[in-house]
């Protein structure tokens, strides 16, 4: 049993200096002996920079094509019974319509990498959000793209990128995903973004398959590096058509946790408490919320697709039209002690 007060000093020098060394995070992510101080630290820390505030993201998943086959994921390419969807530019301004009227001010716009929408397709789609919606933040999470892409999305009229690096380590990255794909371009992407003036979404599954807590650790080194504006995490959990679907999925503690860690770290990010999370606890978004998140990201795409955009199995919210799950969510985030403001949610620095 390790002492109080070695406990109290750790999580002290996290909240006070933002970071610890490998061995002391080490510590931190491997017994749940911190788990008390450290989530109540980073409520404290969630509470001075943003009060009470939890932001709402309306999430449009317009695509499950993709290019990709990332060996974690249900809609990759080599998932043949995958039934497959695509949204038009109408069906996807009814959805940002809807959203606006139940408070949303940010949309982000998420698919799998489905070239069939070009980068003139992309920027139509912008553009008309745009128009439609001056006072809202556009996110795309729309995967890899040139350079050039990003940047015509940009002048179009996104704000912000949402991209998961999903592991830091080379190594690791290897075992994810077919050789294609490299971490280094994952990298590239994400700096690009950042220097055309994206507002950038980085993060990663917990409990992934073959992750060890050093990974846990480059992870964290790496974000201190980019500095994202917003991190998201959530546990991974198997999806059966996937070569991945006899492996365990990531913990409920481990993920609050790391959401702790990560406010302690990074006082003012936006760290959405994630769908992922919400789908292995019933109350799984609530410590999330607790432990420091200030994100929700609820789904406005049409209810006649939601099933179809399976990353994982037994996925919430699937079932509910918009309005019912951001009542219901209203309701939840009340309950644990916060309260979703109408807001852009535009990250403090
Ligand atoms: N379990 C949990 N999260 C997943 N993602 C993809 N597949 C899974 C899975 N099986 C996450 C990835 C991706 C994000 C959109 O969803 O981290 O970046
Ligand atoms: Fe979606 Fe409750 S949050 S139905």
């Amino acid at each position: 049993m390790r002492k109080l007060s070695t406990v109290n000093d750790l999580v002290l020098k996290l909240r006070d200096t933002r970071d610890l060394s490998d061995a002391e995070l080490r510590a931190m992510l491997e017994t749940d002996a911190f788990d008390a101080q450290l989530i109540a630290a980073a409520d404290n820390v969630r509470r001075a920079s943003y009060g009470t505030d939890v932001y709402v993201r309306g999430l449009i998943e317009f695509t499950n094509y993709c290019r990709n086959n990332c060996y974690y994921c249900g809609i990759r390419a080599g998932n043949a019974q995958a039934a497959r969807y695509r949204l038009t530019k109408a069906q996807i301004l009814d959805c940002c319509r809807e959203g606006y009227r139940l408070g949303f001010r940010t949309f982000v716009l998420q698919g799998g990498e489905d070239m069939t929408y070009t980068d003139a397709d992309i920027c139509d789609i912008v553009a008309a959000i745009r128009e439609a919606h001056a006072d809202c933040a556009i996110t795309l999470s729309i995967g890899e793209r040139s350079y050039e892409s990003y940047l015509a999305y940009y002048q179009a009229g996104a704000n912000r990128f949402l991209l998961r690096h999903e592991t830091a380590s080379d190594a690791h990255y290897a075992m994810l995903h077919p050789p294609e794909l490299s971490l280094a371009h994952r990298k590239k992407c994400l700096y690009d973004l950042k220097s055309i003036g994206y507002q950038i979404g980085a993060g990663f599954m917990v409990g992934s398959p073959y992750q060890t807590t050093a990974h846990i650790i480059e992870d964290l080194r790496f974000l201190q590096d980019l500095q994202p504006d917003m991190i998201g995490i959530g546990p991974y959990i198997p999806h059966r058509q996937t070569p991945f679907g006899d492996m365990p999925g990531g913990s409920l503690e481990l993920t609050v946790r790391l959401i702790a860690v990560l406010r302690l770290m990074f006082p003012y990010a936006l760290l959405p408490a994630t769908t992922a999370l919400g789908t292995i606890h019933p109350l799984g978004r609530e410590m999330g919320l607790k432990a420091g998140a200030n994100v929700i990201m609820p789904n406005l795409s049409p209810v006649g697709v939601r099933k179809k955009y399976e990353l994982y199995e037994n996925k919430i919210c699937t079932g509910e039209e918009a309005a019912e799950c951001r009542h219901c969510l209203d309701r939840r985030v009340e309950a644990a002690g916060y309260r979703i403001v109408i807001d852009r949610g535009d990250v403090k620095k």
